[in-house]
């Protein structure tokens, strides 16, 4: 059973924004893997900059997805994206102190982050867009789809 699993109740696009976060989940875990692991701190650190790296591409992407949509909460949201990802090298500068034994508590954070803002900020936007467009997405369901 992994520290973190995505579910359909997260899904906000039943396509690439999905993949994306569910290899943020993936992200996490082995983030959280190397800790309860009590693996090296270059090692644990590692596997924060993977979760950096592709945060910051999937924020990107999505940043992007939401300026072509005239968003109006474009900037609030990407605060909330800036803010996490200050936050990830804050936990990288503790680890590399020697901040080890905080490594449960700092992947308890980013697995209730991520959880939060798919849940809020990026429901937000999917429901937005799918008011904007007109278009129903596969995120409504076969049902509403085909009607
Ligand atoms: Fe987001
Ligand atoms: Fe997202």
């Amino acid at each position: 059973m992994p520290f973190m699993q995505w579910t359909e109740m997260l899904a906000i696009d039943g396509g690439t924004v999905d993949r994306q976060h569910q290899a943020l989940f993936d992200a996490v875990n082995a983030f959280h893997d190397a800790v309860a692991q009590g693996q090296e701190r270059t090692a644990v650190a590692s596997a924060l900059d993977f979760l950096r790296t592709y945060g910051e591409q999937h924020f990107a992407d999505e940043e992007s997805a939401l300026a072509a949509m005239a968003y109006p909460r474009l900037d609030q949201h990407r605060r909330q994206h800036q803010q996490f990802l200050g936050q990830v090298a804050v936990f990288r500068a503790q680890l590399l102190e020697g901040g080890g034994g905080l490594g449960h508590s700092m992947s308890q954070f980013l697995g209730s982050w991520l959880v939060n803002h798919i849940m809020v900020a990026d429901k937000a936007y999917a429901s937005f867009q799918r008011g904007s467009s007109g278009r129903l997405k596969a995120y409504d369901g076969p049902s509403e789809a085909s009607a």
